[in-house]
């Protein structure tokens, strides 16, 4: 049987691993990347993210000849969309962004033929995959013949390409029709189970699956702040209270970073602001961890200074937005040190994941533990817990924010 030809567009950490996993499955790949730097680095056989495995399934896709990328939309039967889903910087509740889904649905249009399908994988809000619809019907495509639906992305950056094949998928199509062709295109490479629903209820999952994550990281936060005030060590806490048959608390940190989490609950509050009340303060509570960390911070600058009779040298330990990942986006870690740097505090990061960084001083482990007066450790790295295991942190001027003994 003749597989069918699928062109992935936005060829990013969603986009390309999927198009180089549908390629391994015999699926004819085209992939589609406004950037030039991105799509001739996949015509080479190589990769512009860090994604373990991913490197071997995109030179094997791309060498046997069923990966190719364009800068431009291609022909395919079926189109997944992987573009990005910010939200617009304003005052008062961020708007989320849908430009790039919308720009990415009318470059398809003219290709689009009876017999489709149009899959959105980008994290959306509620009513995205309806417009995508409308944007293709005020082009004059006949979407009465097209079969669009609403898939979302749940990978965890550093296992997509298990995680990919394994998880569950959830399918919602704008029609039943919809709904079961596209669940039968995930069926034929996805081992997880795949679940049909509708397109708004498969939006809102994704939603609410990110927005749980971030009420219940929020809450261990708040805590975290509370028992710092009364002298309770938070992590001895957690453990504690976690041994208890139904409670599990997550673990506080320096805030909650990266494009999903920290994105995705305000598409929820920008829709429904009267209702989305605990999702909303949730944002708000992590955000204002992230402050409460750079104030401790310059308390405890201060409080060095006073004792070496000079200004203190500042040590931020991690900048990635999670453990063990190069990806800095929305990271707290950055925030921090930015706001630091920006209040004239002699500053140094130490990130084991990146090369380098122009907005920072990058520094060796060793050079900042003999070096720094403060110590901030705002990121969980291994490199951090072998340290610390060895003793080397203690000693004064150590801030640990993210539990390493935890
Ligand atoms: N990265 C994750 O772990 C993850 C997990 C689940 C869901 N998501 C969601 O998936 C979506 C994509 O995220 P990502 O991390 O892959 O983003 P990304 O920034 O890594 O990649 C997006 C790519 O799309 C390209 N692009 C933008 N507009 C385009 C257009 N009109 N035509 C073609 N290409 C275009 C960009 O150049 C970029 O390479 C987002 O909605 C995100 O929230 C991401």
């Amino acid at each position: 049987m003749k597989r069918k030809t699928i062109c992935v567009v936005g060829l990013g950490y969603i986009g390309l691993p999927t198009a180089a996993l549908l390629a391994s499955f015999g699926y004819h790949v085209v992939g589609v990347d406004v950037s030039t730097h991105v799509v001739e680095t996949i015509n080479q056989g190589l990769i512009h993210i860090v994604e373990p495995d991913l490197d071997a399934y995109v030179r094997s896709a791309v060498t046997a000849g069923r990966l190719k990328a364009f800068t431009s939309p291609q022909a395919g039967e079926i189109y997944i969309i992987c573009v990005p889903t910010p939200f617009h910087e304003e005052e008062g509740i961020p708007k989320p962004n849908v430009d790039f889904i919308l720009a990415a649905t009318r470059s398809i249009a003219s290709y689009v033929k009876d017999g489709d399908m149009i899959i959105l994988e980008s994290t959306s809000p509620v009513g995205t995959t309806q417009k995508m619809a409308d944007v293709l019907r005020e082009v004059g495509v006949d979407i009465s013949t097209i079969y669009i639906a609403y898939c979302p992305e749940r990978v965890l950056p550093g296992k997509i390409m298990m995680e990919l094949v394994e998880n569950d998928r959830v399918v919602g199509g704008l029609t039943f029709e919809a709904t079961q062709r596209v669940a039968s295109f995930y069926r034929s490479f996805v081992r997880g189970q795949v679940l049909e629903t509708d397109a708004k209820t498969a939006e809102m999952c994704k939603l609410a699956e990110n927005s749980f994550r971030d009420v219940n990281i929020a809450f261990a936060n708040e805590l975290s702040i509370i028992c710092a005030n009364d002298g309770i060590d938070v992590w001895n806490l957690i453990k504690l209270a976690n041994r208890h048959p139904r409670v599990n608390i997550l673990q506080p940190g320096a805030g909650v970073g990266g494009h999903c989490i920290a994105v995705d609950p305000w598409f929820i509050v920008a829709r429904d602001p009267e209702n989305a009340q605990v999702i909303r303060v949730a944002r708000e509570v992590n955000n204002s961890k992230t402050d409460w960390v750079i104030n401790q911070i310059r308390i405890a600058a201060s409080d060095a200074a006073k004792k070496i009779g000079h200004k203190a040298k500042i040590a931020c330990l991690g900048l990635a937005f999670k453990p063990d990942i190069d990806d800095l986006r929305e990271s707290p870690a950055v925030y921090i040190a930015q706001v630091l740097l920006s209040e004239g505090y002699d500053l140094v990061a130490v990130e084991p994941n990146i090369q380098e960084d122009n907005r920072f001083k990058l520094t060796s482990l060793e050079e900042a533990l003999s070096s720094s007066d403060v110590l901030a450790i705002l990121v969980k790295h291994r490199q951090f817990i072998e340290i610390e295991k060895n003793g080397k942190f203690v000693r004064d001027g150590v801030i640990d924010f993210c539990g390493l003994s935890a």
